[in-house]
């Protein structure tokens, strides 16, 4: 890709911008934000890493939305990020609104491009960029699943003590209290987790899984998590600009498949260059698919509530 914009230029949209510049995703990121001279400050750092990475990537900053001109993908993670104690549902009103102008702005300077949403809550505001844009849903996508089988992974490790690079692990449902992760999916190297972990450990991981996000803050206590989000933004741009074809759980707008329609939710998608090529409907046995659907009416309850 030629052009990358990132509206928000914290913490995560700072972690995202750091590693497609790094890892030469494309051939410019641009960083937007409100605040006054932030994202010029922001993307004067980064850029200043690239002798040490090796990295010809251009990274920019600006107040002005029309820097996204003609950027092939859109990534937004602006918007009020939670306090400790607060849930991600809890900032819906004002992400909604800061997210309107947001849209505005990229139908207006960037009506080609593809969207990844980041900002929570992530399946609601994916569901409202779909609604908002009027775009097919193939270039409207959102984080969430990556990152949750991301800490999933890495509390596996942590529990076996085996290298997480052989750990793989599948999270699907809302990004909230009632995401699913999938055990009975879960593989060390091909191996099934079960065979390490007994039930009462995994449900342990299960249950630190879904609360990950909220552990993480109330450590920090003045910041959510970046590093990971940050990476897992990564990891879906490099599958798409690659047109690698990866299976990565991704929050989608839900047309029939899991028994859903007009809802978004994290479901295994094909990532490519043209974006979400195909949903997996993965066969979930009776337990598994009733915590979907409870997740599913979650979301649908926060849906409800624009
Ligand atoms: C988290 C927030 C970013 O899961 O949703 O850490």
């Amino acid at each position: 890709m030629k052009k990358i914009t990132i509206i928000g230029a914290g913490r995560v949209g700072e972690t995202s911008a750091q590693i497609l510049a790094e890892q030469e995703l494309c051939g410019e990121v641009v960083l937007i934000d409100i605040r006054e001279d932030a994202p010029q400050g922001v993307a004067l750092d980064i850029y200043q890493t690239a002798p040490f990475f090796d990295f010809d990537t251009i990274v920019t900053g600006s107040n002005d939305p029309a820097a996204m001109q003609d950027s092939e993908l859109v990534v937004i993670t602006a918007g009020v990020a939670r306090k400790p104690g607060m849930s991600r549902s809890d900032v819906l009103h004002t992400n909604i609104t800061i997210l309107d102008a947001i849209l505005d702005d990229v139908m207006r300077y960037a009506p080609q491009c593809m969207l990844l949403l980041v900002s929570n809550p992530v399946d609601i505001l994916t569901y409202h960029a779909w609604k908002r844009t009027g775009w097919d849903r193939s270039r409207i996508l959102g984080q969430a699943g990556v990152l949750d089988s991301s800490r999933m992974a890495a509390f596996i490790a942590m529990e076996t003590g085996f290298s997480a690079q052989d750990i793989t692990t599948i999270v699907l449902g809302g990004h909230g209290d009632t995401m699913v992760p999938l055990p009975r999916f879960c593989t060390i190297n091909g191996i099934p987790v079960s065979h390490f972990i007994d039930d009462e450990s995994m449900q342990l991981i299960i249950d630190r899984t879904r609360s990950g996000g909220a552990e993480i803050l109330a450590l920090r206590k003045n910041s959510s998590a970046y590093d990971a989000p940050g990476a897992s933004v990564a990891i879906m741009v490099d599958a798409i600009c690659h047109n690698r074809r990866r299976i990565l759980p991704t929050v989608a707008i839900l047309d029939g498949e899991y028994g859903e329609v007009d809802l978004a939710m994290g479901v295994p998608c094909v990532l490519s260059r043209s974006g979400i090529e195909k949903i997996i409907e993965m066969p979930l046995n009776e337990s598994e698919q009733q915590l979907f659907s409870d997740s599913s009416a979650a979301v649908r309850a926060d849906i409800e509530r624009l």
